[in-house]
């Protein structure tokens, strides 16, 4: 546990110049190896914090370290062990991609290796684009580009900001395939996404942002096992007339048959809903549960924002 953090952020402040604070005293670290998720409904101040690490935006106090290298103070050594791959699609049109991707690892003093640049656009289903130029690529191919980018100078810290936004779903299958391979080879990943099974299937730990502040940060086991509810589902053969009226309040009728109730995992049992269901005699035909998701979590935790 004595390695040094991929990420240790403390007490970041961000002020935008029309007043807004965008992150609000926000402190965490990221272990070496961890896939980390980063997450908050718009707004929040994710892509704040991480173009800070990138050096895209000054934080207006508190500080950042990547791998042990101050993000202001000792930029060079903390942007070569950093890959951001950033939400916004950036890139010069008249460039071809092996174009950019030369320029990329020229930018850290690093001779374009071919091998590396081949087995990146390979992995990412570049290959027959290398020599299109970015203009011509449609949006999802461009955001393919940028990951390719970010990893050009292999570095050990890798953070990717929404990179499933607006693409389809075999390109975002792809991408999480290969967010896995690197985490598999070593890398940490950092990842912000609104799409919360593939957080809580994919990542170790979670954070959640709010509003500039962390509201939690917790391993993925941890944070579901927290969440006070969980649902069960009930299909009902026949339903007696006064069924609705001797129920909990918030039964809700699903189609089929099927009725659904939230129960508090320390208050309310099981045992007692279905003896209640079969005293009002109610024939019951199928029974499910469905334990607490991320996106229960989420919600729970930041009063459904803009979700
Ligand atoms: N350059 C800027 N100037 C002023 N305000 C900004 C600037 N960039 C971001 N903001 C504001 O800072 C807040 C945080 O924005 P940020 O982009 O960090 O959120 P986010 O969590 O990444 O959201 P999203 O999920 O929509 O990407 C927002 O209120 C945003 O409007
Ligand atoms: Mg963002």
């Amino acid at each position: 546990m004595s390695a040094t953090p991929a990420l240790e952020i403390n007490a970041l402040e961000k002020v935008y110049a029309s007043g807004l604070k965008a992150l609000d005293g926000v402190s965490f670290s990221v272990e070496q190896g961890e896939f980390f998720a980063l997450l908050g409904p718009n707004g929040a101040g994710k892509s704040t914090l991480i173009n800070s690490l990138a050096g895209l935006v000054k934080p207006t106090s508190g500080r950042a370290k990547v791998c042990g290298h101050d993000v202001q103070q000792d930029w060079r050594q903390a942007r070569r062990a950093l890959g951001v791959v950033p939400q916004e699609l950036v890139f010069d049109p008249f460039f071809t991609v092996r174009e950019v991707l030369a320029l990329q690892a020229g930018y850290f003093g690093l001779k374009a290796s071919r091998p590396w640049q081949d087995e990146v656009l390979e992995e990412l289903g570049l290959s027959d684009k290398a020599d299109t130029r970015m203009r011509g690529l449609s949006g999802g191919m461009k955001r393919r580009v940028l990951i390719a980018q970010a990893l050009m100078h292999k570095p050990p810290v890798v953070v990717l900001d929404e990179p499933t936004a607006g693409v389809d779903v075999e390109l975002r299958q792809l991408l999480w395939r290969f967010a896995k391979r690197l985490h598999a080879d070593g890398h940490t990943i950092v990842l912000t996404t609104h799409y919360l099974e593939e957080a809580e299937s994919l990542c170790d730990r979670v954070a959640i942002l709010d509003k500039g502040q962390l509201q939690t940060l917790q391993s993925t086991e941890d944070l579901l096992a927290s969440h006070p509810w969980r649902e069960i589902e009930v299909q009902l053969g026949a339903v007696p007339a006064e069924l609705s009226a001797s129920l909990h309040s918030d039964t809700v009728a699903l189609s089929d048959g099927w009725y659904r109730w939230r129960l508090h995992k320390e208050h309310d049992s099981v045992a007692d809903l279905l003896e209640q269901l079969r005293n009002s005699g109610a024939q019951l035909l199928d029974i499910r549960t469905r334990e607490p998701n991320l996106e229960d979590v989420f919600l729970q935790l930041v009063g459904g924002g803009n979700e």
